[in-house]
């Protein structure tokens, strides 16, 4: 019998692109932008990757409506929960009442909520095991500072977010996050991490996964964020470790985005 190695022994994991729109679009402006995104992708023949739109609160009922009515081949996404399913918790929005929304997908941890909204490793934690007992797909992001990167301590610091992240979490279920990898210094800067390093972070990544949840690593999927753009991401997308993209500013123009959901075609 052949013996695989590592690499060929990898279950193939689906491409996953994210729209992640933060505070833009109201949710009039948000309909002619999911609708301008559905026309391009039910005209064009390729091989999909699944698209998210993770949208403001206020945009997500009214864009439930239309991906329904219209038959959008798109995952809706939310950019934040909270960890409680109800409570005195003035200004937040509970996991429930996303589900109830048929929202699919909930980014935790962003690096914004982390720097300017007090988001630490351990809401991080409480949120992830939040969205997965909501039955829903959490997109936990991980990355490292300018500082960080210069100090040399860019796999220290994603482990660390990594492993807080899936504290208590079970492998069965590990299964259902999606992970972006998103250097802070690349987010809206216009400077990405080159293919290779992105590459090699994802893979350190991916072995503390393995530590952490077994073989569910392998169908994990991690996205690489940070000035992701349609002419850097046919780059990005040939790694084999990076399983798609989180998607900030080229997001929010539907052309845009259709490029990169549709880099391969
Ligand atoms: P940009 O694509 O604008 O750099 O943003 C990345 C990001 O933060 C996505 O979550």
């Amino acid at each position: 019998m052949a013996i695989l190695t590592e690499s060929e022994n990898i279950a193939p994991r689906r491409p996953i692109m994210a729209a992640n729109w933060k505070m833009h679009h109201d949710h009039l402006v948000a309909i002619q932008v999911l609708q301008k995104l559905s026309y391009r992708l039910q005209k064009t023949d390729f091989e999909d990757p699944d698209v998210v739109v993770c949208a403001p609160f206020t945009d997500l009922r009214t864009l439930r409506t239309l991906i329904e009515a219209d038959k959008i081949p798109v995952f809706l996404g939310a950019q934040n929960c909270h960890w409680e399913k109800s409570g005195a918790f003035t200004g937040e929005v509970s996991v429930p009442m996303l589900s109830k929304l048929g929202v699919t997908y909930v980014i935790v941890g962003h690096s914004e909520r982390r720097q300017f909204f007090g988001e630490t490793d351990e809401t991080v934690n409480l949120k992830t095991k939040a969205v997965l007992a909501g039955e829903m797909n959490p997109i936990i992001c991980v990355g490292e500072t300018l500082d960080e990167r210069e100090q040399g301590r860019t796999n220290e610091r994603v482990a660390a977010q990594t492993r807080a992240a899936f504290a208590g979490v079970k492998s069965v279920d590990a299964e259902r996050c999606v992970m972006a990898y998103e250097p802070i210094w690349a987010i809206g800067t216009g400077h990405t991490a080159t293919s290779e390093d992105a590459n090699t972070t994802i893979g350190e990544i991916r072995r503390v996964l393995r530590d952490v949840v077994g073989s569910s690593a392998d169908v994990i999927r991690i996205q690489y964020g940070g000035s992701v753009k349609p002419g850097n991401i046919a780059d990005l997308m040939a790694m084999p470790e990076i399983d798609g993209a989180l998607v900030g500013g080229a997001s929010l123009d539907p052309d845009d985005f259709y490029r990169i959901v549709a880099y391969r075609a």
